[in-house]
């Protein structure tokens, strides 16, 4: 399909909006309103263009064949000024004195573009104060055109719909929750508002008086120069005030760096540009990141107060009594190697262990494995996806072959079924969350969710329902067995793709749609739609979580999960198919780098001889045959006297891991432990050497997101103090026991990966230069997959398979004793025990503490209020804490969110793991609850999103706009307008 703009030819792309189709052509046609990301919006009016002779908005329209489109005809020309000559009559331009002009902002470069040397409607400023009550961003309602951006993207792509503007008011203006102070409001500042207005109406309070050269005067004297730039505008006309501020912002160039990094919290791999002036993070600018687009949420956009904290580690400390003293680099890596060859030298290779970090780089974890490896002599080697995402990846390697995601996170968003299992996905992959939010919305498509919490996906889904604790394997495999007996099974696919059909459909005769009903506490027509609604849907999608991952059974979980993708032909199709939802940024990494203790990089079995001869011969050494210790065995190992030495870094081990008293125990057994951190953690504690390492902004890399896309970081601030990037570290170490290695940067090391690990083959930091990416598994000449299974599941034979499992009961249940069943999990704010999260103001402000979630039930039944004090004893120990009384829990459930490292919640729960994994069954843990009697203030502040209350609607609702009765379209009546040509 063909179109003629301005005279030329230009083809169409399927579905194509006319103003993208101008922009792809190269012409220049104002448009202050619309947003790629968003969708037209429709209320700037400033992309009006001429179509087979009729005025149209070139956003809202669809290019199609042989449309004849005049973008600068004098009628287009003089409704676009006069839309644009509106939006200055709610802004005043002031760009030099502006931390805004940067030379992206929208109002400015129209301005320009469109010559406009004076304006016709006079500026009005609102009846209506700045809103300071964020602690992230303020909203200046004077500066504000109206655009609507803001609100179109909090309802319709974010999904959280805190914003609208109430076009019949007689002054417009953006509106929090219909009229409440932002802070008190339900925004959970994820910051997309502010990414996406136009000009400097929302901005980062970060970014307030800083980012410009004169923007941090007083407020007199600013007010002054503005009416200085005011008086002198009818004489000079615009064109010259901009030049003036076009110099500034360019001086702004030399001073402000803008790098592109990855977010160092969740698995969703949100990458954006982070601004910095000297070390201070002016903003963080989301835009193209191949995951995220804009998207952000509050941990990534605004979580960044412990790169600069007081309270980082700076120098190498050593255990000295019982405290710790300063020491040199020399003397604490001498200190080290000394150690580590001692214990070895008298107890063997097997008597050390090494714990990566979930949070550092695919490199670190490399070279951390390495280490274990190729220089001590041991196979003792894991990381903390021992705790959480083992189970998933063993269910997908039973029963498809690959342990990551079917598909990307744009599958999920296109499934036309998103099942959601144990898995508080908007709080814990805030992200992920908004495309499945915004495809539910906005696109029909269905959600179910099946949780112990009514947490805000379950509010929203179309099917919620409560299993009992443990019971989701029961549930899935009734549905499945359901789908089979009536004839509702994808046939053709499971015999072309799928094996063992007829051994998985005896194993599930005993998984009765009544025995489901009855040991899930669940009705039989909830388990029949379900089954009809996966059955019938146009592609689904699994997301599960620590919900089913965290029991004895989740492995079984995690199984049944894909055998269901299988019998309904889930797999091998673009929107469909298995998401376990990583949950650190780089777990997937971590262990696909070979941080684990029976793989070397790539999944590649440590007991394979072939394999194990091929890494002997790159690293020139021999290397130990026998599978080792992972992270829980390693704790046992320590009790029973047989490890003695232990190596860690960026991980909280002593808090984060199961049954956190025993762990914390056996630590303080060891001979010698290495603690490489960034802040002085609870697990520093029982430190013999820590070193201060250096956190994401500090140093290059790639890190390995949930979708399995590797994406690079790169530096954006030197290493504060004397800390180090862990590479570095690693590095210095391996040599000082005679390694040899000379890694000089990360790409050098991933080169190595990439030659030994056919998964990543061609994996280059050239071919991820800035925002390129690639997911896994990425061929010799750089060919990637998104979708995972197209043309083969991951067996010899190329098909997939089901795999039988039976249900176990839970372990640790309730009994008279312990009578409550405690969950625990995330919270949006705080990421884990918090160790970062709480060094950025603003997020301890909103959620300064940990809290348990009483049911309102159990709160009149204990004589329990908001504010309580309550004790909660389990068989492994106790805490206190602060109790909220929601009906996201029912009954007899308790929860608990992870942000505390004094009332850590894994002090109450046990060791028992997962059969096959041993992560540990965190979902298992029964507790007593004890009232005592204090009652203080809420723990979670009025400032907290919790409190607001939101206001659904479909958008911006420009139609309302469009029935004041002072609007008209422009060119309706055209406006002479003075500008530089006229
Ligand atoms: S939730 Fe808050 S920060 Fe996010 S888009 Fe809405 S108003 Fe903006
Ligand atoms: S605050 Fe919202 S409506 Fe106002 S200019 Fe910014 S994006 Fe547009
Ligand atoms: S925490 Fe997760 S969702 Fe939030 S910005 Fe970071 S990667 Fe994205
Ligand atoms: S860009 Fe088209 S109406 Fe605003």
């Amino acid at each position: 399909m063909t179109a003629t703009i301005d005279g030329r030819p230009r083809a169409i792309e399927r579905g194509e909006r006319l103003i993208d189709l101008i922009n792809r052509s190269g012409i220049e046609v104002p448009h202050v309103c619309y947003h790629p990301q968003l969708g037209p919006i429709q209320t700037c009016d400033t992309c009006m263009v001429e179509v087979d002779g009729k005025l149209v908005r070139a956003c809202g329209t669809l290019a199609t064949e042989g449309m004849n489109v005049v973008t600068s005809s004098p009628r287009a020309d003089e409704a676009q000024r006069e839309a644009f000559d509106r939006i200055l009559g709610n802004h005043l331009l002031y760009c030099t004195v502006c931390d805004n002009n940067n030379g992206n902002c929208t109002v400015h470069n129209t301005t320009k573009l469109l010559a406009v040397e004076h304006q016709e409607i006079p500026y009005k400023p609102k009846p209506y104060e700045v809103d300071m009550s964020n602690p992230f961003y303020r909203y200046d309602p004077d500066q504000c055109i109206l655009c609507g951006r803001c609100v179109q993207a909090c309802q319709t792509l974010q999904v959280n719909e805190t914003l609208s503007i109430r076009w019949e008011d007689e002054h417009p203006r953006v509106l929090w929750d219909g009229g409440a102070p932002i802070g008190e409001s339900s925004c959970v500042s994820c910051g997309h508002c502010i990414t996406v207005c136009p000009c400097n109406a929302l901005m980062e309070r970060s970014m307030l008086g800083e980012a410009g050269y004169m923007t941090s005067l007083s407020k007199p004297a600013l007010s002054g120069m503005i009416d200085v730039v005011k008086g002198i505008e009818p004489e000079m006309g615009y064109g010259a005030i901009l030049q003036v501020s076009e110099v500034e912002s360019q001086m702004r160039e030399s001073r402000i760096k803008k790098t592109k990094t990855v977010c160092t919290y969740c698995g969703v791999g949100c990458s954006f540009d982070v601004w910095t002036k000297d070390r201070h993070i002016l903003k963080v600018e989301p835009a193209e990141g191949a995951a995220n687009g804009v998207s952000t949420c509050i941990k990534g956009k605004f979580g960044w107060g412990h790169i600069n904290s007081q309270d980082r580690l700076n120098k190498p400390l050593i255990r000295e009594g019982n405290g710790f003293r300063e020491a040199t680099w020399d003397e604490a890596l001498s200190l080290v190697a000394r150690r580590f060859s001692e214990i070895k030298a008298a107890s063997g290779p097997d008597s050390l262990a090494f714990i990566s970090s979930s949070k550092c780089t695919n490199e670190e974890s490399y070279l951390m494995q390495k280490l274990a490896r190729a220089v001590i002599g041991t196979n003792n080697m894991d990381n903390c996806s021992r705790y959480c995402q083992a189970p998933a990846t063993m269910g997908l390697f039973r029963t498809v072959g690959y342990g990551g995601d079917a598909g990307s996170i744009t599958d999920i968003g296109q499934a036309g079924l998103v099942l959601i299992i144990g898995s508080n996905t908007a709080e814990s992959h805030p992200v992920l969350a908004t495309r499945v939010k915004r495809a539910h919305k906005m696109h029909g498509q269905k959600l179910i969710v099946a949780d112990l919490r009514e947490h805000e996906m379950a509010a929203r889904a179309d099917v919620f329902f409560r299993p009992r604790p443990g019971t989701d394997l029961i549930w899935l495999s009734a549905v499945t067995k359901y789908i089979f007996d009536n004839g509702l099974a994808n046939q053709t696919f499971m015999d072309q793709w799928v094996n063992h059909a007829d051994e998985f459909k005896k194993s599930l005769e005993l998984f009765t749609l009544e025995m489901a009903s009855e040991r899930c506490g669940l009705p039989v027509e909830t388990l029949t739609k379900v089954a009809h609604m996966i059955a019938e849907a146009d592609g689904v999608c699994v997301l599960w979580a620590m919900g089913v991952t965290q029991h004895t059974m989740g492995s079984d979980t995690s199984t049944a999960i894909s055998n269901l993708l299988l019998a309904t032909g889930n797999y091998m199709r673009p929107g469909a198919g298995a998401y376990p939802l990583r949950g650190h940024n780089n777990v997937q990494g971590a262990s696909d780098h070979g941080a684990m203790p029976n793989y070397f990089p790539g999944y590649q079995e440590v007991a394979d001889p072939a394999i194990r001869a091929k890494f002997e011969k790159a690293w020139n050494v021999s290397l130990p045959p026998k599978p080792g210790l992972d992270n829980h065995m390693m704790i046992d190992a320590i009790h029973e006297g047989k490890l003695k030495a232990m190596y860690l870094f960026g991980e909280e081990m002593s808090l984060v891991d199961s049954n956190a008293n025993f762990v914390s125990d056996a630590l303080s057994k060891l001979d010698f432990f290495v603690v490489q951190e960034i802040f002085f953690s609870e697990t520093c504690q029982f430190a013999d050497v820590i070193l201060p390492a250096s956190p994401s902004l500090e140093k290059e890399g790639t890190f390995t997101s949930t979708e399995r896309r590797i994406q690079r970081l790169y530096q954006v601030l030197e290493p504060l103090g004397e800390s180090r990037p862990d590479w570095i570290i690693i590095q210095d170490i391996a040599n000082r026991l005679g390694a040899g290695w000379k890694y000089e940067h990360p790409s050098q090391i991933y080169k190595e990966i990439a030659a030994l690990t056919p998964l990543m083959a061609g994996v280059t930091y050239e071919r991820l230069e800035g925002y390129k990416t690639l997911q896994w598994p990425v061929a010799e000449d750089g060919s990637d997959q998104p979708l995972l299974y197209t043309k083969e599941f991951h067996f010899p034979d190329g098909k997939a398979s089901f795999y039988p499992v039976p249900w176990t009961e839970p372990t640790d249940q309730p009994n008279a004793e312990y009578d409550l069943h405690l969950n625990n999990g995330r919270l949006l704010e705080h990421f884990h025990e918090g160790n970062m999260t709480y060094r950025t103001e603003g997020i301890r402000e909103k959620t300064p503490c940990t809290f348990v979630e009483v049911s309102p039930q159990l709160a009149d039944e204990r004589g329990i209020q908001t504010g309580s004090w309550v004790q909660l004893t389990s068989r492994y120990g106790k805490v206190r804490a602060q109790a909220v009384i929601t009906t996201r829990v029912h009954g007899r459930e308790l929860y608990m969110p992870m942000n505390s490292t004094d009332e850590a919640v894994n002090r109450l729960t046990s060791s028992h793991t997962d059969k096959a994994t041993h992560t540990p069954a965190y979902k298992e843990t029964s507790v007593q609850l004890r009232v005592l009697g204090e009652i203080g203030d809420d723990p979670l502040p009025r400032t907290n999103s919790r409190h607001g209350h939101p206001t659904p609607q479909t958008g911006v609702e420009v139609e309302r706009k469009w029935k004041r009765k002072d609007y008209r379209q422009p060119g309706d009546h055209l406006v002479q307008i003075q500008t530089a040509k006229s």
